[in-house]
């Protein structure tokens, strides 16, 4: 049973754990935010949104589905509902939109929030599917927590003077052995059970999966430096033609943000440390390693059951450590250290099968497109995933060092196209028995 699950019982634990999360969602944004008025409504690269953008959609998104929708309540900003609507302006072209001022944004957010913490009050959190163990507010905190993330990516996009700033990651630990064997077979992919899960985790449906290897760890930056060092950029064999493609009109020739064997984390230019699973590489560089080295992209399939999956007793696990929400000491999320730290750190997040690392530090691109599991039905709205099934993404699983323990799970999905470096991820190798 997870923690949600088990406060389900007890209304008012459950309230003041929705309550926790939502505040400690808030300080997260807060801090990201908490910057001179330029640096908020500047863009900072094409890609991306104005902070400020990110943080008034944040208390959007909120109103909508906890004022508006749970609480029964009268909306507070109509005005502004399509300012903040993702699908009506691209990020490019938001800096052109009408938007809340900093000053203007925080009060709003901070209005829906009183609002929200009242409806929590006062609302059952049972008898509808919307509320069933506080689901909605669970949405909305992981949504907020996603922003968070997006507008880390945001911040290391930013030129100037450091505005964050991070403790060392722990110390880590090479492999006993480079590879983990996986016996394939049944095992129950997807989730039915945990609360908080979004609609594209579900349903729980049995998976075959053929033998296969999978790397203990995520390539690091060694690894992948002695990619770059074998002239991999410059061969053609190891791409494919749409790689080939991209890499050629984009001048891909190593991790973005590197440079001349340091790197810039925000706006820290350090050595580039050579444990650390090697991130901000795209789909195709991922692919192109993986076919140097031999080996390929695991699918999402074989992820999911490297990581969730126990020879003793058949089950899936929540998360490779087992059913309990993550602590500090089972993987490097929330943001602590700014960056991933070096494989091997986290040795408690370590999967029933051996396999190190799956859960924070890096997003693992997976050979698979988006797409709905068998049974999927869109709940409780299209745009979450159901708008984004088809070709044009690939799935990345296990949260980054970026996000947050609420918005992450051995059966999480994310997606992202395959040209995308400016998020946090990196890659782990497979092979055929
Ligand atoms: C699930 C990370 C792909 O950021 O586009 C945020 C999450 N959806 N607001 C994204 C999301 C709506 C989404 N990803
Ligand atoms: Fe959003």
């Amino acid at each position: 049973m997870t923690a949600i699950e088990e406060l389900r019982h007890s209304p008012e634990q459950l309230r003041a754990r929705i309550a926790a999360e939502l505040e400690r969602a808030r300080s997260r944004s807060r801090q990201l935010t908490d910057i001179e008025h330029d640096e908020l409504v500047r863009q900072h690269s094409p890609l991306m949104s104005p902070l400020v953008w990110d943080y008034a959609h944040i208390g959007s998104q909120e109103e909508l589905w906890l004022v508006r929708d749970v609480g029964g309540r009268d909306p507070v900003r109509p005005d502004i509902d399509e300012i903040y609507d993702a699908f009506r302006t691209k990020r490019a072209d938001r800096p052109s939109l009408p938007m809340l001022s900093p000053e203007n944004a925080r009060r709003y957010v901070q209005e829906v929030r009183d609002k929200v913490l009242d409806v929590l009050e006062s609302t059952t959190l049972e008898g509808r599917r919307l509320v069933e163990a506080g689901f909605a507010f669970g949405m909305i905190v992981q949504h907020e927590q996603q922003h968070v993330e997006t507008m880390l990516a945001t911040h290391q996009l930013r030129v100037g003077a450091p505005l964050l700033d991070a403790p060392k990651p722990p110390r880590g630990s090479a492999p006993e052995i480079p590879e983990i064997y996986v016996p394939g077979g049944m095992f129950l992919m997807g989730t039915d059970l945990d609360p908080w899960a979004l609609d594209n985790e579900r349903p729980a449906h049995a998976v075959g999966v053929e033998p296969f290897w999978i790397d203990t760890d995520p390539v690091t930056n060694a690894q992948y430096a002695a990619f770059i060092d074998a002239g991999g950029y410059d061969d053609e064999r190891w791409w494919t033609p749409e790689g080939w493609a991209h890499r050629t009109t984009a001048g891909l020739k190593a991790p973005q943000f590197w440079d001349n064997g340091h790197r810039t984390r925000f706006g820290h230019v350090e050595p580039i440390p050579p444990d650390q699973p090697v991130q901000h590489v795209c789909w195709y560089e991922a692919d192109a390693y993986a076919r140097w080295a031999g080996k390929r992209l695991p699918t999402e399939a074989e992820w999911e059951m490297a990581a969730r999956y126990d020879p003793e007793t058949g089950r899936s696990l929540r998360y490779p450590w087992g059913d309990d929400d993550p602590q500090p000491e089972h993987a490097n999320l929330g943001g602590t250290y700014l960056g991933p730290a070096p494989v091997g750190a986290f040795p408690q997040g370590t999967s029933p099968l051996g396999v190190r690392g799956l859960i924070g530090d890096v997003w693992e691109w997976t050979s698979s497109d988006f797409t709905p599991y068998p049974g999927f039905a869109m709940f409780p709205y299209p745009e979450y995933s159901e708008v984004f099934f088809g070709p044009d993404y690939k799935i990345l699983r296990g949260g980054s060092w970026a996000a947050d323990p609420t918005a992450v799970r051995a059966t999480f999905r994310n997606w992202d196209y395959p040209i995308r470096r400016q998020i946090f991820a990196g890659f782990r190798c497979a092979r055929d028995v």
